[in-house]
């Protein structure tokens, strides 16, 4: 007899994580410095894992409005906005959204995710969605809990969407919906190809800003202002979790629409509304997103750095050309060291896996403040080959030439990196091998590199056995299955090469590798 909670105490990752020292995620921050470098387990870090675009929540005039909001209302409303939970506090953010982001109407919802969720309301049953597969989670529940026929098309593949919108009953309401900037790859998605597809098949357009608002565009409005198309976008939605360095969402467009949202969405009605302190603060950025454009300039300024600083030593960045700068790595196991190495060594990133990317293109994703100073970036950036060299992610010496990224700057209309040769190779499956190697090779490498890669392989594949079904074992792919099937050969080599290493150098290889990184 099954038992629902099986699954639960069947589930090795975790485990298997702690164990290892791998467990990269809930870590808990026990103090900022201005945002930009924060404390945990008493080690002060640079943080480079945040959304914080602006660096604003760090900014006295923000925490002052914040401040002030709760002692004039409060810590919270403690009721939905249909009921008692509506101040004057969010009809004035609502009127200046509205105003700033040229729409007819905005509604501010409690968190970003509950924003998109209210999209379910007007999506009917004779409605069909069209979906970029690699639009953010809350879009994708959203949709779910809608009534209306979800089509996905591949990730910015114009041509997928023009075939499915060809496709579709031509007489149902439709609407294209697509991050903005998407929130792993930092790609930007090919708005004015949507806008031409939207008019051409009669359907509406939603963009999610969250990544974009007061990021792009010459006045920080988001990716429909970048492109020039903000009369062609039907909907944008933005949160106040990043740029505006608070917590709720907004979404904008036509007032018929926003005001059914207003009064159907049940994330809208059922749920608490944002609090005075995250209204105050989301007001304040606001402003100073408006009057202070200068933050934008520094940030893209930064993000261009960080690209290029990264290409330079060998890393790739793929297909990114915003303040997203995502650090591929490939493999999960090694992701996840690499995580490890550069949390020891003083840098906050975050480790990101399947299925928040496709397999085998595990990444490190960064983003970054325009507080940043050029002094810690550069230690992020020198940490960053150190470790990347170590565990052979970058080669041993530069390339002598790399492909520059351009930046999505106001007016370029920039919208992906095509240098990223590599990553679109790993994405055509050619590059889910990276960590192979063949006994010929081994036998061919020094006793350190020996060491190294057995010290990697007998990792991944204690990882990838652990959590491998009976039936999945049989289909062990790549390095995992070519070691497998050679294990018998190995422990000759190991003596061989590595124990002769482990042997002169001590077995302990996770200290001699921090140890390596801190240098
Ligand atoms: C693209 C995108 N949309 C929506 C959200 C949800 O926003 P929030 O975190 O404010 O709930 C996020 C946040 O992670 C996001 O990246």
């Amino acid at each position: 007899m099954s038992d629902v909670f099986d699954k639960c105490s069947n589930w090795k990752d975790y485990r298997i994580a702690k164990a290892t020292g791998l467990y990269p995620y809930f870590r808990s921050i026990e103090a900022s410095h201005g945002a930009t470098e924060v404390e945990i387990e008493g080690r002060r870090v640079i943080m480079v894992g945040s959304n914080n675009y602006l660096g604003l929540s760090a900014d006295p005039r923000v925490k002052e409005a914040a401040t002030k909001a709760v002692e004039k209302f409060g810590t919270t409303c403690s009721g939905s906005r249909l009921l008692n939970g509506t101040l004057a506090l969010h009809e004035e953010l609502e009127a200046k959204l509205a105003k700033f982001l040229n729409r007819e109407a905005a509604l501010v919802i409690s968190t970003g995710f509950q924003t998109n969720l209210a999209l379910s309301s007007i999506l009917g049953r004779h409605d069909i969605v069209f979906s970029d597969r690699q639009n953010h989670a809350s879009l994708v529940d959203g949709i779910r809990l809608g009534f209306a026929t979800e089509r996905k098309f591949r990730h910015n593949d114009m041509e997928h969407l023009e075939q499915q919108l060809a496709a579709a009953e031509p007489d149902s309401g439709k609407i294209i919906i697509s991050d903005g900037v998407f929130s792993m790859e930092g790609d930007v998605c090919n708005l004015p190809r949507i806008v031409e597809l939207a008019k051409k098949y009669n359907a509406r357009v939603m963009t999610d800003d969250a990544h974009s608002m007061g990021v792009l565009g010459e006045k920080g409005r988001g990716v429909p202002e970048y492109f020039g198309l903000e009369a062609e976008t039907d909907l944008t939605m933005g949160t106040f979790s990043k740029s505006f360095a608070s917590l709720g969402g907004v979404l904008a467009g036509p007032f018929e629409v926003i005001n059914y949202i207003r009064h159907k969405a049940r994330s809208v009605i059922f749920s608490a509304s944002m609090t005075p302190a995250s209204i105050a603060a989301a007001l304040k950025s606001l402003e100073i997103i408006e009057a202070e454009p200068q933050r934008r300039a520094r940030l893209l300024d930064i993000a261009e750095k960080m690209h290029n600083g990264f290409r330079a030593m060998g890393f790739d960045t793929g297909v990114s050309v915003t303040p997203v700068v995502p650090v591929h790595i490939g493999d999960q196991v090694k992701c996840f060291r690499f995580w490890k190495a550069l949390h020891e060594a003083g840098v906050f990133a975050n480790p990101v896996i399947p299925p928040a990317v496709e397999a085998g293109h595990a990444l490190i994703r960064t983003s970054f403040m325009a507080t940043h100073t050029d002094a810690q970036l550069d230690r992020v950036l020198d940490t960053f080959e150190k470790i990347g060299r170590r565990m052979e992610v970058i080669p041993e010496t530069r390339p002598t030439v790399y492909e520059p990224v351009q930046i999505a700057r106001p007016g370029t209309g920039v919208r992906s990196n095509k240098a990223s040769e590599k990553w679109a190779a790993a994405s055509e499956g050619q590059l889910a091998d990276s960590g192979g190697f063949s006994l010929d090779q081994l036998s061919r490498m020094s006793s350190r590199e020996v060491a190294g890669k057995i010290f990697d392989a007998v990792e991944q594949l204690t990882w990838r056995a652990a959590s491998l079904q009976p039936a999945a074992l049989r289909k062990l792919g790549g390095a995992s299955k070519r070691l497998w099937e050679k294990r018998g050969e190995l422990p000759g080599l190991l003596l061989e090469k590595g124990a002769h290493f482990f042997m002169r150098n001590g077995h302990d290889h996770g200290n001699n590798s921090s140890q390596a990184e801190r240098n």
